[in-house]
Order: structure tokens, then C-alpha cells, then sequence
């Protein structure tokens, strides 16, 4: 009898959207009471992409980005199985910015919902996608993490306007019979965290109205200090419980790809991993804290320094609380394609 291999979700190709604007720390100094010196030494962030034009939403930028991929492996539209969007700001409460993104990019034979888990949204997501390439049901899966923040910051508190930005990635996920791709995931949440980060009102709890406008409770909310504190101790902790399950040194890790909210966090969760900084990867100071495209924008500025058979650790921290960590075998080299 033949045995069956086993089947892995691989991540075989991406692609990443900012848009043009860029809004410099600054600029910034000239909105709110901040500095360069203090965004920077207190966040890591310098720039980040804003979507200025009327009437673009987060889909306009997936959008692109699916189609970059698509071209780019000569895909065709049709054999696309499932499109999942990871983000905190859908083009509507409803219907669901993965149906908006197959229809503006003709992806006819896909289905697709949208996912919100916050910052930890695309990591959540991965682990998500990957079941429906396990179970061989599906072949070709998109899993798409944009956010258009700058729809919900007040560009007049200084204590979230200096983080956010615009921006994503998208990355296919194909079936794999080598044991590369997704090799082990742990995904966590916390509701009682709530209360640290979170919009107010929009919801069913607090449908809009004159008031919550007025209050400005359509806009991020933000305990700093306190959303720091658990997200080093999480973050860091998640990791390194994900190499001891998985029988993993410093040596075996060859990239941490850890959401980008604050380089200072980035650093402890390293540290903790025992890892060199040449190990980890950043992308902080160009685009600030994309929420749900921090990790594919990381996949995509840096794909062409990941080999085949590459080790990489996953980590996020997000509202909710919601924080993760994901093993990935990387599958391709980009550079000899
Ligand atoms: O992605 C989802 C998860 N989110 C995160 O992981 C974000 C976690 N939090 C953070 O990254 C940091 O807490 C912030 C970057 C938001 C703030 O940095 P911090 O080092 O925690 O600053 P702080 O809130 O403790 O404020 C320190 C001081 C305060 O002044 P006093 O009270 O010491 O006089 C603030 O008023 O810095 C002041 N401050 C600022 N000063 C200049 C706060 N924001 C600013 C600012 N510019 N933008």
C-alpha cells in the first residue's frame, strides 16, 4: 500500500501595498505636542504610508496586492479557492471586505470572509488558512492582513497618531508534500484585556450617533503603558513556549517575524528568545503599526532573504488581547526565481 504523504500549508508567494503619502514624524511634530527624538527612541517608528485619496478603502489596497501576486505567479484568476481578509477596518461593517476584494479582482470560483483579531488578525489567519490546505479540500488560498488606520485615529492624540499607519500584504497558500510551511501555531486570546485598546463606539453596543462623534468614539483608544506591559510579557512568552514545544534552540531560528507595534517590544520578545538582532527582522521605522499588515509587509520587503527550508518564528500582540506565535518552514527561494 502507498502511503499517503503528509499534506503542509506552504506559504509559496506574496506581495505587499503601501500607499504614496507619507507622513513623517515631522509632519507629526506639526499636528500634535511630540517630537522626532521621542517617536523615535520610544517607538522605532519614522514614517508611515497614509490612504489620502476619497472614496479608497482598505480593499483598494488588497486589491493591488492580489494582483501583483497573481501576476507575478502567473496564476489565474479562476483557481483561486478562498480569500480570507484579516483587518480591524473593513470597507463596511457589512458585507465582509473579502468578498469586496474577489469581486474588484474577478477572483469568480473564491469564497471569503473577513477575520478580526486585531493586531494578532493575520497571524490568526494563517493558522486559520491553513486548515482548509490541510484537509486538501482547498489548493489555492489568499489570506490577505491590510488596515487603513489612519479611518480611525485622531490625528489630534498625540498618544496613537505618532504609531499607526496604511498598508498590507497578501501571501497564497498551496498545499505542500516536502513538510514545508506552517509546522506548528499557538493562538491566544483575552477579552478582560478590552478595556486597554479598543473603539468605543460603532458597534452594536454603541451604535454612532451624534454623541459618540462628538466624543470621538470612532477613533483608537489606547492604554499605552498598560497594553506594552502585557504585550512584552505575552509576546515573548508565546514564543518561547512555541521553540520549546517544537524542540527549538536560538541556532535552530533563522527569522523572527514579530508584529511591529514598538521596536522595543520586538527587542525584549528576541531577547528572550535568545536571538542575535541580525535575526530579526524590522520594518517599523518605514511603515509605524500597520495592525493586520505588519507580518506580510515584513514577508514581502524581505523575501528575498528567506531560503528554502528557512525557520521562522511568527509572534503578534494585539487589542482584544489577542497574541500568538506560529513555526513556518519557508518553501521557496525567491532569489533563484
Ligand atoms: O499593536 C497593538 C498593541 N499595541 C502596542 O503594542 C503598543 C504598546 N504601547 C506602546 O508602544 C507605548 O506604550 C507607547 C509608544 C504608546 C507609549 O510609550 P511609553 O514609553 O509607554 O510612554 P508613556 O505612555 O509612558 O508616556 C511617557 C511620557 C508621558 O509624559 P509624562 O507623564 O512622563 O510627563 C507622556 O505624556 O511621554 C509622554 N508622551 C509623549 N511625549 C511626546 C506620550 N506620547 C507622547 C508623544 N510625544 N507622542
Amino acid at each position: 500500500m502507498v502511503e499517503k504523504k503528509k499534506i503542509t500549508a506552504a506559504i509559496t508567494g506574496v506581495s505587499s501595498y503601501v500607499p504614496e503619502t507619507v507622513l513623517t514624524n515631522h509632519d507629526l511634530e506639526k499636528l500634535v505636542d511630540t517630537s522626532d527624538e521621542w517617536i523615535t527612541s520610544r517607538t522605532g517608528i519614522k514614517t508611515r504610508h497614509i490612504l489620502k485619496e476619497p472614496g479608497k478603502a482598505t480593499s483598494d489596497m488588497a486589491t493591488l496586492a492580489v494582483n501583483q501576486l497573481l501576476e507575478k505567479k502567473g496564476i489565474a484568476k479562476e483557481e483561486i479557492d478562498l480569500l480570507i481578509c484579516c483587518t480591524v477596518t473593513p470597507d463596511l461593517i457589512f458585507p465582509a471586505t473579502a468578498n469586496i476584494i474577489c469581486d474588484k479582482a474577478g477572483l469568480s470560483n473564491a469564497w471569503g470572509y473577513d477575520l478580526a483579531a486585531a493586531c494578532s488578525g493575520f497571524l490568526f489567519g494563517l493558522e486559520t488558512a491553513s486548515k482548509f490546505i490541510e484537509t486538501g479540500k482547498h489548493k489555492k488560498v489568499l489570506l490577505c492582513g491590510f488596515d487603513k488606520m489612519s479611518s480611525i485615529i485622531d490625528y489630534t492624540d498625540r498618544n496613537t497618531c505618532i504609531i499607526f499607519g496604511d498598508g498590507g500584504g497578501v501571501v497564497l497558500l498551496e498545499p505542500n508534500e516536502e513538510g514545508m510551511g506552517i509546522q506548528d501555531a499557538i493562538c491566544k486570546v483575552d477579552g478582560s484585556g478590552r478595556e486597554f485598546l479598543h473603539q468605543k463606539a460603532g458597534g452594536s453596543l454603541k451604535p454612532p450617533t451624534h454623541e459618540t462623534i462628538d466624543a470621538k468614539e470612532h477613533y483608537v483608544f489606547q492604554e499605552g503603558k498598560t497594553v506594552f506591559k502585557f504585550a512584552t510579557t505575552n509576546m515573548s512568552q508565546v514564543s518561547a513556549d512555541i521553540m520549546e514545544r517544537n524542540k527549538l534552540d536560538s541556532n535552530d531560528v533563522d527569522w523572527l517575524i514579530a508584529h511591529q507595534a514598538n521596536k522595543r517590544i520586538i527587542d525584549y520578545t528576541a531577547e528572550r528568545m535568545g536571538l542575535p538582532k541580525e535575526k530579526v527582522l524590522m520594518n517599523i521605522e518605514k511603515y509605524g503599526n500597520t495592525t493586520n499588515g505588519t507580518l506580510p509587509l515584513l514577508l514581502s520587503d524581505f523575501e528575498k532573504t528567506f531560503k528554502k527550508g528557512d525557520n521562522l518564528i511568527f509572534a503578534t500582540f494585539g487589542g482584544g488581547f489577542t497574541w500568538g506565535s506560529i513555526y513556518l518552514k519557508w518553501a521557496y527561494d525567491a532569489n533563484k526565481s
